[in-house]
């Protein structure tokens, strides 16, 4: 939520996670269960013992047996469990460990639907290997193809001393890791991995983390990260949990000796609130991953890998590959909480044309809405006929329109009050409801509110009707912008019944109110010496610095004080920032329909709501690609929405924390992801705001969003900023063939259109870290300028010298230095972006205002070879927006020494010709350029970059042709 202040979210791990160093005993928690107080160490739970074990055709199950006396640590044990292990692909090892009586929630498949096995045994072939010891139970995975190396997961960790946690926030009176048996009780399940000593784990989130994209073990006894599962609107705090959830790790080993590394995925497939804690025993020559979670079942799914994308295409084999995106989804969107009207928004617009900067989507906020409900226009300040004939303009000019959609439904305020969204969901009992069965109601932005029960047959078909007929009302839509979807409301709990529902304000003062002026500026800025451009021009001295952190709040109290187990309350207390359970959402008692407790289900709401928008936006805007994006997500949401990072702050560290935000969204399966570009919360700046837009250009979702209250931040706004935006923009639209090209791929097969530079070079351990820059596919490589008050910035190149990188701008190779940082010019303006040798790109040669119109104008190809003259790269091209995808053209370059040949595949008529190809990496200028075995003459080239440019060329891409230079 936007009232959080940076001041209370900046929690620096390492300090405050570490374990203190002194020695300390097994620490008990103090669970009272049912009225009895008693202490109690998980490590004296019994385990379980396998028996009854079966050989299935592709794999085994067995039954696990309470191998004692029932510790009941946080609720009730359950004595009969029952183990699968299926086989399922080659790559893909399932091993569910559930209650055998199966009343233990598990996600319905009409949710996420589970992969299929494939046909016939694949046991044999697998290169996982599941070995297991019966009793005390204890199961571990290897690789076929290296039995004797450490297993890739391994539960036979009863042995090891227990790791105390330092409290992770005042008030926090969870205690200590009390050893690691197989613990599967109702509320309580709990089972630790060893992993190798300071493993490099990437993944489990949503976090915005302080360790980067690679997760922090902690070292001798100390407990690096505490993961926490559970869905929650908040203000991207670092290190708690955030809107989403997704339960799935990589891990990445690197062997010194061979040089050689492997990846492989875990995913565990439950939604409940969970504690996942990565952590190192005192002592210890391992480190461990310990899940703790209040209910459902173990269900882990293991990926071979072995590389990190494959992981990651196996990965898109169980949630399923992300959906297509429309073309036009590529282009720059602008928003912001505040506009007031219709006219003002028709102001940016027109802004954003004087300025030249292409503008491709123009989004509104709840401004738009009357009276903050969903599904309308304020009749006055958004009338709905003028949005009507406004948004019919905007697409005349090839652009698109997307509004808000808050996940409340406000109630009706009284009999005269008519809001067919509410009165027609009640009628279809759509929404859901307390335990008892009357309505549940919440409090958002408009008031007293409902909620959509998603579990519910009607939900679906209401939806798609309140979405149609506010498009038939004016707002017709592109695309939807689901928010507060964790979901978000602002009672603790329930809001309960007999409230006065005439009463329609909001509990906190909106931003910009007088009381909640926007103060914030981003680190560094100084009014003061700078003026209104912030620190632009303070020349070197950074005014910002080492400020005193300030502590988290309390999390709340453990649920080892509470005086009974009930589903508000559940014994374990996980470290759920905000405390209690129900705190700012739902509470954990709500009830769906199946029965279904908001206990179980909570992180599901925002996969489900994308879902069910999704589908809607199927029928109301038939054979298009639905454009979504979502706040909150659950593993699989990315095969309905895209997401964007939810509310930053205009800091430079936020700015550095979006590159991690969209690599781990690309292991989630959800790569069409961006931050809101020159920050949400506080004022931005001229000096962030054009560094972030020159940044975002390079992130799928390209979206500029400022909060109500805040100084503009329109990229007009500052004429440093239009220029650098124009500039950015005009790099992005050119790579639109490669950005369509890695997408389409993307939902093809899951490879991850953006990638941390180790993904395509893993055998480098230096790069297992790097953050601060990224690639777009295999072969653009961007390092950002991520600092203030600097005219350079540092980046590594990988390859380690062997792999040529050439500047975009120039041409030129860049002269690197191996496994280590090389210091780039980066004036105001300027973001160093780099080409790997080897590459060939399709181009847009004339990046226009619009997407469209950029698509309607020529072609470019720019090969820029490796050491031994070769290239390659494929295009993916098609309309662009029909949904399912229509017929495609695949076009081939292959470039060896001083040839090249362009083929192309498939049904799909590329109208526009190729008509620039520039070669780089030519060491002296050519005698003779042939295209299609004829002589050019129309070709210059530049010694320098050794730059060969051959333009006025003509080449229909259906056909191919053949190039050559010597
Ligand atoms: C919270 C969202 O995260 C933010 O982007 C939006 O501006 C506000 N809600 C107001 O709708």
């Amino acid at each position: 939520m936007f009232t959080q202040k940076l001041s209370a979210v900046l929690l620096l791990a390492g300090s405050a996670l570490a374990y203190n160093g002194r020695v300390q005993e097994v620490l008990r928690r103090q669970p009272k269960v049912g009225n009895v107080t008693h202490s109690f160490d998980v490590a004296r739970c019994p385990g379980y013992a396998l028996h009854a074990l079966s050989e299935t055709h592709n794999g085994l199950t067995a039954k696990l047996n309470l191998a004692g006396a029932a510790c009941n640590a946080f609720g009730t044990d359950v004595a009969n469990l029952t183990i699968e292990v299926t086989y399922e692909t080659t790559s893909r090892l399932h091993v569910h460990i559930y209650d055998t009586a199966k009343s233990q929630f598990t996600i319905p498949e009409s949710v996420v639907s589970r992969p299929a096995a494939a046909k016939g045994n694949t046991a044999k072939k697998s290169d996982l290997v599941f070995n297991y010891d019966a009793s005390p139970f204890a199961f571990w995975i290897t690789r076929r193809s290296a039995p004797h190396a450490a297993p890739l997961f391994d539960t036979r960790i009863s042995s090891l001393p227990p790791t105390p946690i330092a409290p992770v926030m005042a008030g926090d009176n969870s205690t200590a890791l009390d050893g690691f048996p197989l613990v599967f009780e109702n509320q309580y399940l709990q089972l630790a991995s060893a992993l190798p000593l300071g493993a490099n784990i990437y993944g489990l989130g949503e976090v915005v983390a302080s360790s980067g994209i690679r997760r922090d073990v902690g070292t001798n006894g100390g407990v690096g990260t505490i993961q926490n599962d559970w869905a929650r609107d908040i203000a991207d705090p670092i290190d708690e949990n955030i809107y989403g959830v997704h339960p799935i790790y990589m891990e990445h080993r690197f062997n010194g000796s061979t040089n050689t590394s492997q990846s492989h995925g875990v995913f565990l497939l439950n939604p409940a609130g969970a504690d996942i804690l990565l952590l190192t025993p005192p002592s210890s020559n391992v480190s461990l991953i310990e899940y703790r979670l209040i209910g459902g079942t173990l269900d882990f799914y293991f990926l071979a890998g072995p590389t990190p994308q494959s992981v990651m295409r196996q990965y898109a084999q169980v949630v399923g590959t992300p959906t297509w995106q429309p073309v036009w989804a590529f282009g720059f969107q602008l928003c912001r909480w505040g506009y007031t009207s219709l006219a003002e928004v028709k102001g940016v617009v027109a802004k954003m044309r004087s300025a030249n900067i292409p503008l491709e989507v123009m989004w509104n906020d709840i401004d738009l809405y009357h009276a903050f409900r969903d599904f309308t226009a304020d009749p006055v300040s958004f009338a709905p006929e003028e949005m009507r004939q406004w948004i019919a303009e905007l697409k005349a000019n090839h652009q698109h329109y997307v509004p808000i959609v808050d996940a409340a439904i406000p109630k009706e305020l009284n009999s005269t009050d008519f809001y067919a969204p509410y009165s027609k969901g009640t009628e279809l009992d759509v929404f859901i409801k307390n335990p008892d069965g009357t309505e549940y109601v919440g409090q958002v932005w408009p008031g007293y509110t409902v909620f959509p029960d998603w579990f519910a047959p009607n939900t679906l078909g209401w939806w798609t009707d309140a979405l149609r007929n506010w498009s038939a009302l004016g707002v017709e839509f592109s695309g939807i912008w689901l928010d507060m979807n964790e979901a978000s409301s602002f009672c603790d709990g329930s809001c309960g019944s007999g409230i006065d529902i005439s009463n329609t304000s909001t509990p906190f003062i909106l931003p910009g109110e007088p009381g909640n002026f926007v103060a914030g500026y981003p680190e560094g800025y100084n009014a003061t010496i700078s003026g209104p451009s912030g620190n632009i021009t303070v020349n070197g001295t950074l005014t910002y610095g080492a400020t005193a952190q300030a502590a988290l709040a309390a999390r709340g109290i453990g649920a080892g004080n509470q005086s009974d187990v009930d589903l508000n309350a559940p014994p374990y207390a996980i470290h759920n920032a905000n405390g209690r359970l129900s705190l700012h959402t739902l509470a954990t008692n709500a009830t769906h329909t199946g029965g279904y407790a908001e206990l179980d289900v909570h992180s599901l709401w925002g996969l489900m709501e994308a879902e069910a928008t999704h589908k809607a936006l199927q029928a109301v805007l038939p054979n298009t690609r639905p454009f979504i994006i979502s706040r909150s997500a659950f593993a699989s949401a990315g095969k309905w929405a895209g997401h964007w990072l939810g509310d930053n702050f205009s800091k430079w560290e936020y700015m550095y924390f979006s590159i991690q935000g969209v690599l781990q969204h690309q292991l989630f399966q959800i790569p069409f992801v961006g931050a809101d570009t020159c920050g949400f919360n506080d004022n931005s700046d001229e000096e962030l705001c054009g560094r972030w837009m020159q940044l975002a250009a390079f992130t799928p979702f390209y979206r500029n969003h400022n909060i109500k209250g805040a100084i503009s931040q329109e990229p007009y706004v500052w004429d440093s900023v239009a220029a650098a935006s124009r500039t950015a923009i005009a790099v992005r639209y050119a790579l639109l063939p490669y950005w369509y090209s890695l997408f389409a791929n993307a939902s093809i097969d899951g490879t991850p259109p953006v990638r941390a530079l180790f993904w395509e070079f893993p055998n480098e351990p230096e790069l297992f870290s790097v953050d601060r820059q990224f690639m777009i596919g295999s072969d653009i490589l961007v390092t950002p300028v991520l600092t203030p008050n600097v005219s350079s910035v540092d980046g590594i190149f990988p390859g380690r010298g062997k792999t040529i990188w050439r500047d975009w701008y120039t041409g030129a190779a860049l002269n690197t230095t191996a496994g280590a940082n090389t210091t780039l010019p980066a004036p105001l303006g300027h973001i160093p972006v780099h080409v790997r040798g080897g590459a060939a790109l399709l181009l847009h040669s004339a990046p226009a205002y619009t997407i469209e119109e950029t698509r309607e104008g020529p072609f470019a190809l720019l090969v820029s070879p490796a050491a031994d003259g070769s290239a390659f790269g494929t295009s993916y091209l098609d309309d662009g927006v029909s949904n399912p995808p229509g017929p495609s053209a695949t076009v081939t370059v292959h470039a060896s020494k001083g040839r090249m040949k362009i083929e192309s595949k498939g049904k799909f008529r590329v109208a526009q010709k190729l008509e620039v190809v520039t070669v780089l990496g030519v060491a002296k200028k050519p005698a003779k350029v042939e295209v299609g075995g004829k002589k050019v003459k129309g070709f210059t080239f530049t010694d320098a970059e050794e730059k060969l440019v051959i333009s006025g060329l003509s080449v229909d891409l259906n056909k191919g042709t053949t190039i050559s230079w010597k």
